[in-house]
């Protein structure tokens, strides 16, 4: 039995995740956050949520050290396999982190833990445990669904307007091409709630940015675009 939903997709999809076109902007993504959260060679990252480890090789690679967490054993294997020198990974449930005031800056993309439901109030957690993962005045990046963009765009979507979890039927294809039917739950936010969660939990919010994977910016919140980037720092 899996400790979450999404272990079941990562173990399909294996490192045919990395074929998908949200996963192609990773440089993009890191030469924004660098300058934007103010990273330097020598500080450390946590990386929740890391997947295959895309961003935490990308800032490896530019001398910043990152531990990448993950729930799925699969992606934390493949994460392991070509890891570059500074970056290093554990199979973590992010909703217990055992990390008290370590980090720099914690990223969180791409519906990395935060906003892949599995009940409510996980979330929540999710971003207490980073809070406290962080060193005071450490800053947090944190990708979240916009709930804007499902009820107005997506047609197709069986979106709970009680919960604001958004529920999917979609296929996925391993790394030989085999197909399979899964449900995905997002859960979705608008910027208010994001605000009042980061209030809750010490973080000081200092940009909510409208964005679209591989084109990170400082765009004002609207409500045609699918994702929103926060920027934060801990009090
Ligand atoms: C859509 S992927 C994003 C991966 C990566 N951040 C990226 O940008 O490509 C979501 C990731 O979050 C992980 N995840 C979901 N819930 C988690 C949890 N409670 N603890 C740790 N990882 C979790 C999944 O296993 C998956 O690798």
């Amino acid at each position: 039995m899996p400790d979450h939903w999404f272990e079941d997709v990562a173990e399909h999809l294996g490192a045919a995740y990395l074929r998908y076109s949200f996963t192609k902007g990773t440089r993009q993504e890191v030469e924004f956050l660098i300058p934007a959260l103010g990273l330097e060679p020598g500080m450390r990252v946590l990386d929740v949520g890391c997947g295959p480890g895309r961003h935490a090789y990308a800032l490896a690679e530019r001398g910043i050290a990152v531990h990448g967490i993950d729930i799925s054993r699969r992606f934390i294997e493949l994460a392991r396999q070509d890891a570059p020198e500074g970056a290093t990974f554990e199979r973590l449930d992010a909703r217990n982190l055992p990390f008290e005031s370590e980090f720099d800056v914690v990223i969180c993309l791409c519906q990395g833990a935060f906003g892949l439901m599995t009940a409510d109030g996980h979330d929540e957690t999710v971003i207490a445990a980073m809070a406290k993962a962080l060193r005071p005045a450490g800053r947090l990046a944190l990708s979240a669904f916009s709930s804007y963009f499902v009820a107005k765009h997506w047609a197709e979507a069986d979106f709970d307007a009680d919960t604001g979890v958004n529920h999917e039927r979609t296929e996925i294809r391993d790394e030989a091409g085999l197909a399979i039917e899964t449900s995905l739950w997002t859960g979705c936010y608008t910027p208010r709630e994001l605000r009042l969660l980061c209030a809750a939990h010490g973080l000081w919010v200092d940009s909510i940015s409208s964005v679209e994977p591989g084109a990170y910016g400082f765009e004002s919140p609207n409500v045609d675009t699918a994702e929103f980037l926060l920027l934060a720092t801990r009090a």
